[in-house]
């Protein structure tokens, strides 16, 4: 692994590829064994969970179903400040257990307007699974399940995660450099 430039800013390696591997096949045993009866269906959040979530589900071996989302922001015309809307779900999820599948959670502030639409949609339960947390970001009060690497409140990428559009196909994770 070596350092990489990405237009402005170069990165140092952070996390290896085996290391991850490593992760995710534990995070795939847990929610085996919790989700073995509920047929859960897992909700990959685009763009930046496209890799964590092959890995995942390549290791997730109870029946379950796959489909993938994306969150469109725009600021409306009331007071209400930005909306945020779910783009790509054409499956019934009424009464369904949901497996949110994301790349990361930092403040949450995305993970709960999520949250809030899957539960107008009158869904049995949702569980979180989060590649990376970064806990020191975390203002939200909700629960995330399946976390693969906590890691402190630094800017990263690679392994789906971008920095401006670019780095998301490096298969390890590298970290902003310190001046
Ligand atoms: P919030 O704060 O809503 O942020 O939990 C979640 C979204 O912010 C992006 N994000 C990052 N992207 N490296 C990235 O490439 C990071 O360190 C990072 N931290 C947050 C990401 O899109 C995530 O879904
Ligand atoms: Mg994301």
């Amino acid at each position: 692994m070596q350092r990489v430039t990405l237009k402005d800013k170069t990165f140092v390696p952070y996390i290896t590829a085996d290391k991850i591997a490593e992760s995710v096949r534990l995070m795939a045993q847990k929610i085996n064994t919790d989700l073995a009866s509920d047929m859960p269906l897992f909700l990959v959040v685009l763009n930046g969970s496209f890799m964590f979530a092959a890995d995942l589900l390549k290791e997730v071996t109870i029946p379950c179903e796959i489909s993938f989302i994306k969150l469109a922001s725009y600021h409306g015309t009331s007071s209400t400040g930005t909306v945020t809307e779910m783009i790509g779900l054409t499956e019934e999820i009424k009464g369904r257990t949901i497996v949110v599948v994301e790349d990361i959670v930092d403040t949450g502030v995305t993970l709960e307007k999520l949250m809030t639409l899957l539960i107008k949609k009158e869904v049995k339960q949702v569980k979180v699974a989060s590649f990376l947390l970064k806990p020191e970001a975390y203002t939200k009060a909700m629960v995330v399940d399946y976390v693969g690497m906590e890691i402190p409140n630094e800017f990263v990428v690679g392994y789906g995660l971008d920095y401006d559009g670019l780095g998301r196909n490096m298969k390890e994770i590298y970290v902003l450099e310190k001046k």
